[in-house]
């Protein structure tokens, strides 16, 4: 952050939901979470739905977007719009996502993803500024240090997308902090019973935070150390499990007006919120385009509770494994609380399902679950040093070639440089995944040299792998993420010329720097993710 930013403001851009919270810095105590008119409530987030227009213009976010698109499909002008929802699951595990990436739209149409990630930012940063303008006269757009919340799960691909659709929408790289939403949701959480309603667990406990969305379920387990800063004690992990599956008894198709589809979803989604778990029938308000059905009782849909619960069935189910195995495998750390947040924390059948299930457990819920991730997001702008230690999601390092050993090296990498032979992508490693990695620091330093005199720059790719101990960087599991060059003049040295490649976590995102040993030019800033 800079020392001229006045105001952190955190973007939580949820799969369903997105909000905007901020704080002063020199009141950070007092953070604000705009709270959004959603027809019969206020709420912390709006929907995250997005129409452009037939010339892939941004039009409306939110619930204008969403009753604009009824309105066009109920007269059937729909056609040439562009609607998006629930499009954020798009960059989960994506290897191929970069700024040419398309998406496809409610009826299956595709856009570019890098325009619809950032029209959906940009309309929130311009809500905002809107918003503070009307109250803070002179307020300037470099006085904003921005955070933008992602899942923990994501990979450094999405996190470098996410970047640029930031940039894109506006807001430039320097003034931005990417934060990890269950991180997020941990500072929340310890922030005092007057602001959470949690009292803040002690130094030297551990717990386990399960951010439960409408996309993804991202869990951490933090120790919290003597100052009260944290460390993770196992890998963030999670899945695409926020999606519900509901019902299908109706062939959803091209025939059926797409107004109708969006209001059975809507009626879904309200259906969701209020399942407990008592036994009783649940209705449904069907769309008129759907009433023709025997079984419908007035237009509404009659299903009883078993029904209606076996729809939770996989997502908790899923979660529940999951929790259980990271248990487990950390059996050896007494941990003896669960902390839920997120919207689908509130689900009444996920809370006893928790209970029942880990019965030993202290199971907590602050105070408002659905806006922890976005509050906490201010917290880490402010103080985004209290996430002191990180385990390595994945093994990093960098392709390099080595002389060639007939009995350990494949032949289909035997390559011939000057008479004799190398083998070329090897994955040389930096970082070890589970490695713990104290926020800012570097982690690896290693040095490089030509395997050619004549070379006159040096390629370095950056490889990621969920193994250990990865050989190649395109073995089954690892691939390369980005790369750059590294200019090598000074002929008259031949392969006497080093490289130095270092890592450094600077907290949520991996940086990579490489520095010319002869001149000690460092190369960071042109690193492309590819
Ligand atoms: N009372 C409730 N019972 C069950 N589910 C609920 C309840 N309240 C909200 N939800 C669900 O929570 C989800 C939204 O939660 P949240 O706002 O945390 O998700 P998100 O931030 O949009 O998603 P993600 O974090 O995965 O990107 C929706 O799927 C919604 O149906
Ligand atoms: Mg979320």
């Amino acid at each position: 952050m800079s020392s001229s930013n006045i105001f952190v403001v955190a973007i939580d851009f949820g799969t369903t939901y997105s909000g905007y919270a901020f704080s002063s810095i020199s009141r950070k105590e007092q953070v604000f979470t705009y709270s959004w008119n959603e027809g019969n409530s206020y709420s912390p987030k709006t929907l995250t739905s997005i129409l452009f227009t037939p010339d892939k213009n941004f039009d409306s976010f939110g619930k204008d977007a969403e009753e604009k698109y009824a309105r066009l499909s109920q007269i059937g002008e729909n056609r040439h719009w562009h609607f998006f929802k629930r499009f954020k699951l798009t960059l989960y595990k994506n290897n191929n996502l970069n700024e040419k990436t398309m998406i496809p739209d409610f009826t299956g149409r595709q856009m570019l993803a890098i325009e619809v990630f950032s029209g959906g930012i940009r309309y929130l940063k311009d809500h905002l500024f809107t918003h503070f303008k009307s109250r803070i006269e002179h307020l300037r757009e470099g006085d904003i240090h921005w955070v933008l919340t992602i899942p923990a799960i994501w990979d450094e691909t999405a996190k470098k997308f996410m970047r640029s659709c930031t940039e894109k929408a506006g807001i430039p790289g320097k003034q931005l902090t990417l934060a990890l939403e269950p991180e997020s949701a941990v500072l929340y959480c310890q922030l005092g019973m007057q602001r959470s309603g949690l009292s803040p667990i002690q130094s030297g406990q551990k717990f386990l935070l399960l951010d439960c969305g409408g996309g993804t379920v991202d869990v951490t387990v933090h120790e919290v150390l003597w100052d009260m800063s944290f460390k993770e004690i196992h890998r963030a992990s999670g899945g695409p499990w926020g999606k519900f599956i509901g019902i299908v008894w109706f062939r959803v198709d091209r025939f059926v007006v797409k107004s109708d589809v969006i209001e059975l979803e809507t009626n879904f989604e309200l259906l969701k919120k209020r399942v407990d778990t008592t036994n009783k029938i649940y209705t449904i308000q069907l769309p008129l385009g759907l009433r023709q059905h025997d079984m419908l009782v007035a237009g509404k849909l009659r299903l009883d509770s078993t029904i209606v619960t076996s729809f939770f069935d996989k997502p908790v189910t899923n979660i529940c494994n999951h929790i259980q195995e990271i248990l487990s495998s950390l059996r050896c750390h007494d941990i003896s609380t669960i902390i839920l947040v997120g919207g689908f924390s509130e689900s009444k059948i996920l809370q006893e399902k928790l209970q029942s299930k880990f019965t030993h457990m202290r199971i907590l819920t602050p105070k408002n679950p659905a806006s922890a991730v976005v509050e906490g997001a201010v917290e880490f702008g402010q103080c985004p040093e209290k996430i002191r230690f990180r385990m390595s999601p994945y093994t990093y390092g960098v392709s390099i070639s080595k002389e060639f050993l007939p009995m350990k090296h494949s032949h289909r990498k035997r390559i011939e440089i000057n008479g004799k032979m190398y083998c070329e992508g090897i994955f040389d490693v930096h970082v070890i995944q589970d490695q713990l990695v104290e926020t800012g620091t570097t982690i690896s330093n290693e040095t490089y040299s030509p395997i050619d005199p004549k070379q006159n720059s040096i390629p370095i790719s950056l490889a990621i792998s969920e193994s250990s101990n990865p050989i190649f960087v395109d073995d089954p599991g690892n691939r390369v993420i980005g790369s750059f060059n590294i200019q090598i003049p000074n002929e008259e040295s031949g392969c006497n010329r080093n490289v130095e490649v270092k890592m450094i976590f600077t907290g949520t995102e991996l940086k990579v720097e490489a520095r010319n040993g002869h001149t000690m030019k460092s190369y960071a800033s042109s690193f492309r993710f590819h």
